[in-house]
């Protein structure tokens, strides 16, 4: 098999605005490879794709069918890979377990945890045992209890944010997402973390900024005040498929030139 020869992760982490985009399928994985540093396949890909209410509903086996849809399908972007709800939790040996499996079937270069300190033996087993880790705070998706909240309101949460971000960055992890939380917070985590923060819904001044693809192109009805809506899916596809559906109607597809 050719090997290909993919966007180094010391080349993209020197980077001074690091571009990353979400992608679960191959027409997006080409896409995105066009112009992402990062792609992350995200158990985002539960509600986005499959309309589950949350990512906990998203397994192993799904997050590794999409990831090989991804690496497959692109040659540029480095690949950083969920580890799903239930997949880490229990024990570190399970986590690497797992983590190995991931890696190994798809292709993929890192994998992605929620969680700080909580789980930073977790992840220090990893990277020991040579697995790239990335890390995510602030707003979790997985720990999600009722409505998602913007983080780091309280002095508590804020507290948090300080440990974990300092436990991740002892324990390994090259990069964290660091998704919905106050900016002026997150401005005070750039100032004392040594590794590049990846914002969603944090701040500009983070070293890259991540989004969930079909979110940005108006294929999901996704709203948030962090996501900018920079094509309407929706509205253009609907015009696309009433014009589809005329000409069936009024017998103009297929013309001669749709058919042998
Ligand atoms: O699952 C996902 O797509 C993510 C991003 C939103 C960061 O974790």
């Amino acid at each position: 098999m050719r090997q290909i020869k993919r966007n180094s992760l010391k080349k993209i982490l020197n980077k001074k605005n690091i571009v990353c985009l979400t992608a679960y399928t191959s027409p997006i994985a080409k896409l995105a490879d066009k112009f992402a540093d990062v792609i992350l396949v995200g158990d985002s890909l539960g509600p986005v794709l499959y309309g589950f209410e949350s990512t906990r509903n998203v397994d192993l086996n799904m997050m590794i069918k999409h990831a090989r849809a991804v690496v497959n399908n692109t040659k540029n972007a480095f690949i950083v890979v969920d580890m799903p709800y239930g997949s880490y939790e229990h024990s570190k040996d399970k986590a690497l377990q797992n983590a190995k499996e991931i890696l190994a079937s798809t292709g993929a270069m890192a994998v992605k945890l929620e969680g700080g300190e909580k789980i930073q033996n977790t992840i220090k087993f990893l990277t020991k045992n040579k697995i790239k880790v990335m890390g995510h705070l602030g707003m979790l998706p997985q720990s999600l209890v009722g409505k998602p909240r913007v983080f780091g309101k309280t002095k508590k949460q804020q507290e948090q944010l300080f440990n974990d971000i300092i436990s991740l960055q002892n324990s390994g992890v090259f990069a964290v997402v660091i998704e919905c939380t106050y900016r002026s917070v997150v401005e005070q985590l750039i100032k004392i973390s040594k590794i590049p923060l990846i914002g969603i819904g944090a701040s500009p001044n983070c070293a890259g900024q991540i989004v969930v693809t079909e979110d940005i192109l108006g294929m999901t009805k996704f709203s948030a005040r962090f996501s900018k809506k920079y094509f309407d899916f929706f509205k253009e596809a609907e015009k696309s498929l009433k014009k589809y559906s005329d000409d069936i109607k009024n017998k103009k597809f297929p013309t001669k030139n749709q058919c042998y």
